[in-house]
């Protein structure tokens, strides 16, 4: 078999004092199962952690169940984020305006667009927080964590467009999508099943990062009944599938691969999700 150990996924990660983790795929596959043990693992090793949410769905909490020493829970809310945003701009343009241009602003900011700029906003606050710390980010399940590095690479085309018109050259500027790009600073975990059609679906992501020039760090193949080593002969012989899969991701898709067993209870609470990390 040529998948690592989970726990060596930590120990690599654990190198440095800082960055930002972002553990990507589809739902259901284990991402915020996976971001928590990652945090966990991290907190052990004496880091500092800030696990952070975009889903909508926020099951970090549940998946923890318990607060846990050192480790800071955040989470990204579209709505919290809009009113906050929306809160700001009108203090900031408020005091010079009559309350006809008052309800005109309030009205133009009622538009989904301050939504994107909003969580924008929150997002790149939370990839700046990696300088001096961990950040694990347990993104969506959906194409929005796609959405939020678009708006990041608009952002990027924008503020380089502004600084090459007043200087003429460009410069020495820091943007979001330069920090996802920096493999020191991000690293991006795919998180897949072993099974042909999840690994598609993770092959097609690290592809649209890939256009992004952005370089997954790792894969991890969750709910292996093979990285569990059953002597099941008839496991065994049903098998193939994962063998083939694990094939599949060595043949070309990651040369940094890691499995987590399939665990016969939902792996829920800090006790279980650190049974990740030593199995
Ligand atoms: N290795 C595993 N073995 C058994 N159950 C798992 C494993 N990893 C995750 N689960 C369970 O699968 C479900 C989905 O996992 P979750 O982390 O919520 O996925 P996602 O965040 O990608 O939607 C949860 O009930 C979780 O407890
Ligand atoms: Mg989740």
């Amino acid at each position: 078999m040529t998948a690592k150990k989970f726990s060596f996924l930590v120990e690599d990660l654990s190198k440095q004092d800082h960055g930002l983790i972002m553990v990507m795929g589809k739902g259901g596959v284990g991402k915020t199962t996976i971001a928590a043990a990652l945090a966990l693992g991290l907190v052990d090793k004496g880091r500092t952690v800030n696990l952070s949410t975009t889903d909508p769905a926020a099951h970090v909490a549940e998946t923890l169940r318990e607060q846990v020493h050192g480790l800071q829970v955040s989470r990204i809310d579209p709505k919290v984020e809009t009113q906050k945003y929306i809160d700001k701009i009108m203090a900031a343009k408020g005091p010079s305006l009559n309350e006809d241009e008052k309800a005109l602003l309030l009205e133009d900011l009622q538009s989904p667009c301050t939504e994107e700029v909003a969580v924008f906003h929150a997002f790149s606050h939370i990839v700046a927080q990696a300088r001096s710390g961990f950040v694990v980010l347990d993104t969506a399940p959906t194409g929005h964590s796609l959405l939020l590095m678009d708006a990041a690479g608009a952002y990027h085309r924008q503020m380089m467009s502004t600084f090459e018109k007043q200087t003429g050259s460009s410069v020495n500027v820091v943007t979001p999508l330069m920090r996802l790009q920096d493999p020191d600073y991000t690293k991006i975990i795919l998180v897949a099943l072993p099974e042909g059609t999840p690994v598609s679906q993770a092959s097609a992501l690290q592809d649209d990062l890939r256009r992004a020039n952005i370089e997954p760090y790792a894969w991890v193949l969750n709910r292996s009944v093979l990285a569990a080593k059953t002597k099941d002969p008839l496991l065994v012989a049903r098998l193939q599938g994962e063998v083939k899969q694990m094939q599949r991701i060595n043949d070309g898709l990651s040369n940094n691969l890691f499995a987590i067993p399939f665990q016969a209870e939902p792996p829920i609470g800090v006790h279980a999700l650190h049974d990740l990390l030593i199995k």
